[in-house]
């Protein structure tokens, strides 16, 4: 059974509340698609408003910890060694598309390392969350990861470069070897519950390059967690490098060399 800490409340009463606001916009959003306007400006004003929620409602809990937040960045607390990491809505794109797949990814950092992450999605009501060394849990049930160990019986779970964003031909060369490698690879679009799904056991493993710390910082306390292994393509820690790959543990080198050989055009 869960043990809800004092600490877990206050991360979900924050999430919980900006969920309700998020739901209500999504229904709006549905709305919009087919306006000429389009929903744009209206998404980006449901993602402030769930910012402002979050920081007000984990301000209440604890008044002293630091901020990370995708929108209004960096502000220090009286409180040195602790700080909040957020994404008030990740999965932007899915919303704005009025796709059913976005959440709210809430991390707690001390003294550098992430020791709580809580990731909910308001659509399906799955709330995703793990404290260091009592496990990672969705609602009330214990996670982990699967117990897959042939790459060609895997699901990965991995994130497209967009637009001007990362390094195209490098990724398809990824992609190409992976397609081959595995039963399957899939591109959700919410990088927070790409990790959950990998403690939940749903993806075997997931890679991604040039994310940013609120994307994946509850997620990695998740995968630790439910007992996954988690790296990048470099030495660098995945939340400074934005580069990542995770599995469980059989899988982690295997999916990591394949990824690692492509990359060299091997
Ligand atoms: C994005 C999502 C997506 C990932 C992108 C992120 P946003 O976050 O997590 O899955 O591929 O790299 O930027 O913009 O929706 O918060
Ligand atoms: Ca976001
Ligand atoms: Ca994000």
């Amino acid at each position: 059974m869960a043990v809800r800490s004092a600490l877990f409340n206050v991360m979900s009463a924050a999430a919980m509340k900006a969920a309700r606001g998020l739901k209500r916009d999504f229904g709006e959003v549905e709305q919009l698609q087919v306006s000429i306007k389009g929903p744009g400006d209206f998404v980006s004003s449901a993602d402030l408003k769930a910012e402002r929620i979050i920081r007000t409602e984990l301000e209440k809990g604890r008044p002293d910890f630091g901020f990370l937040m995708e929108e209004s960045g960096a502000s220090p607390g009286k409180d040195p060694r602790h700080r909040w990491i957020v994404d008030p809505l990740d999965g932007t794109t899915n919303f704005l598309h009025g796709i059913p797949h976005f959440a709210i990814s809430i991390a707690l950092e001390r003294d550098g390392e992430m020791i709580a992450g809580l990731i909910y999605q308001p659509i399906s009501d799955e709330m995703f969350w793990a404290e260091k060394g009592a496990g990672a849990y969705l609602n009330d049930h214990r996670l982990r990861v699967s117990a897959r160990r042939q790459l060609g019986e895997s699901l990965i779970g991995t994130g497209i470069p967009f637009r001007d964003h990362g390094d195209h031909p490098r990724y398809l060369r990824t992609l190409a070897a992976l397609m081959s490698a595995t039963s399957g690879v899939r591109r959700m679009g919410v990088a927070s519950l790409d990790l959950a799904f990998v403690a939940a056991g749903r993806f075997d493993g997931y890679w991604e390059f040039g994310l940013k710390p609120w994307d994946i910082a509850a997620g990695l306390v998740l995968v630790r967690e439910a007992g996954g292994t988690i790296g990048g393509f470099t030495a660098g820690d995945p939340i400074d490098t934005g580069d990542i790959v995770v599995a469980n543990g059989g899988l982690y080198e295997p999916l990591r060399r394949v990824l690692l050989e492509s990359i060299a055009g091997a």
